[in-house]
């Protein structure tokens, strides 16, 4: 099979992870620069360009679109799936999963737990606003965050009121949260591949942080997902459209809460914590879906 990663960097762990899982499984395997491609478009035409070269004769492609190319990226996706070839993520699902609050909105809709969220956009409303969420302490993050950047936790409404005018001066969309204490810096990230969660680790914060991002200094360790936790994450996933996930879930007082679901879900954590081949279970997904894809031709 001729499979095609989309990646800005060749030698970073996730991709590096998915080449040799490739490789090893008798692929041919390339690795594209999304940001070095060109397209042109004309009536039931969509080529894709890489210096200059067409992209042809792809049988599936594996994004690995970081937050700062997310559209262009997006854009890549479409027209490579325009022309029915497979793609783990589809640029629909690579958007609505990437916006935090676009990411809530669908799953709340589906009757899927979150922290609950407020928006607030009209500034002379931020006091009452904010009396939406029970409690002293508020979340309040970027909606376009990664790796625990730009998520701040507030002791009071004056404290949060002060940031969330700070991100509007700049311009940046925030959203606020219920404070999740009972999670007690950590969260689960589970793995779905396909219809199954195939690798499931949970991180917790170093002292004195309630981030457990593992950028933020946090630490990990296998677990096993309850089943609840296990279905809630594939639903999750297949709400959103996406073949290949990261599920981030609190383990509240009323049970499992999302966070948030990664579309480019990092693999050095999770294989190095779990010891599990996420890259080889994401390549057996790709054999099945792109030969199913073929046969439909
Ligand atoms: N509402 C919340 N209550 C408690 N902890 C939270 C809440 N939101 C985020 N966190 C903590 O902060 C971390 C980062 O938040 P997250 O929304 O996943 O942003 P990022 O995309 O930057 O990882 C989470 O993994 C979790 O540990
Ligand atoms: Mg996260």
């Amino acid at each position: 099979m001729n499979i095609v990663i989309l990646s800005r960097n060749a030698a970073l762990y996730s991709t590096d992870s998915l080449i040799r899982a490739a490789q090893n499984r008798g692929h041919h395997v390339r690795v594209i620069d999304h940001l070095m491609c060109d397209l042109v478009i004309e009536q039931n035409k969509l080529q894709i360009y890489y210096y200059n070269e067409p992209v042809d004769d792809v049988d599936a492609i594996i994004p690995r679109i970081g937050s700062s190319s997310t559209t262009y990226g997006a854009a890549i996706i479409r027209q490579f799936t325009a022309n029915k070839v497979y793609s783990t993520v589809r640029s629909d699902a690579l958007l609505k999963a990437r916006d935090k609050l676009s990411c809530l909105q669908y799953l709340a809709q589906k009757n899927i737990d979150v922290p609950k969220t407020v928006i607030i956009n009209n500034q002379l409303m931020i006091d009452e606003m904010l009396d939406h969420i029970e409690g002293e302490q508020k979340i309040v993050k970027l909606t376009s965050g990664t790796h625990g950047l730009g998520v701040i936790l507030t002791e009071s409404n004056q404290n949060a009121e002060s940031i969330i005018e700070a991100f509007q001066k700049v311009r940046q969309k925030s959203l606020i949260q219920e404070f999740v204490k009972e999670s007690d810096g950590s969260d689960i990230r589970l793995i779905v591949v396909g219809d199954k969660v195939v690798a499931t680790m949970c991180r917790q914060a170093k002292e004195g942080e309630f981030r457990s991002n593992l950028h933020r200094g946090g630490s990990s360790f296998a677990v096993t997902p309850t089943e609840n936790e296990r279905s809630v994450a594939i639903k999750a996933s297949q709400l959103l459209g996406l073949d290949v996930a990261g599920v981030d879930m609190l383990r509240s007082a009323r049970g499992p809460l999302i966070l948030e679901v990664n579309a480019s879900p990092g693999l050095e954590g999770i294989e190095g914590t779990t010891g599990i081949d996420v890259a080889g279970k994401i390549m057996q997904l790709v054999e099945r879906k792109a030969d199913a894809n073929w046969r439909k031709v």
